[in-house]
């Protein structure tokens, strides 16, 4: 597949610096994958289309969530996690991608869950540490993801839920199911 119409598409649909924010998750979802045995052709595809309905409007992103009888809980959840599956449901229907490990990386990339795949773990892990991200402990973060990819998302996912708890915010179940699978983890850290 030609990446440079996804990428002219993106160009036109993000904001510029959110367009520089998904090529930087190529790069190094690319990297990892290459890293960690996994196709970079996946891991790019999925890192260029995860952030394609990021910034649609919240009423949009409802609509295409309700037709596609996408997971009915997400609508009681903060709007965020919407544009994950959304993005799934446009490389699907607007770009022909049927490569399912590609989609639930998308899909899940706003929420882990557990179970994941080695690429969906790439890519949430890759959109969390981008060399773009500025945040208290994203070197720390950096640092620890170097290793094992299990190791890397026992980190990232505890990053994610504690972030969540100190703003007082609700968290999305399938967030909680990948938390506590690394937590339960023997011999992961
Ligand atoms: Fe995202
Ligand atoms: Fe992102």
């Amino acid at each position: 597949m030609e990446l440079a119409p996804i990428k002219s598409e993106l160009a036109n649909r993000l904001t510029s610096s959110r367009y520089e924010h998904v090529l930087r998750v190529a790069e190094l979802s690319k990297k990892m994958a290459k890293q960690h045995g996994v196709s970079e052709t996946a891991a790019e595809k999925a890192a260029l289309f995860h952030d394609i309905a990021k910034c649609m409007k919240k009423e949009e992103l409802l609509r295409r969530l309700e037709e596609a009888g996408e997971d009915k809980r997400l609508v009681d959840f903060h709007h965020e996690l919407w544009h994950g599956p959304v993005g799934a449901i446009i490389a699907r229907e607007t770009f022909g991608i049927n490569d399912e490990d590609v989609l639930n990386a998308v899909r899940f990339h706003t929420t882990g869950r557990a179970n994941m795949s080695m690429l969906e773990k790439i890519l949430f892990i890759a959109d969390l540490i981008e060399p773009g991200r500025q945040f208290p402990g994203v070197d720390e973060l950096r640092e620890k993801s170097k290793g094992s990819i299990d190791k890397a998302m026992y980190y990232c996912i505890g990053h994610s839920i504690d972030y969540l708890v100190s703003k007082r915010a609700a968290i999305f179940p399938d967030s909680f199911d990948c938390y506590n699978e690394y937590m339960l983890k023997e011999g992961i850290i």
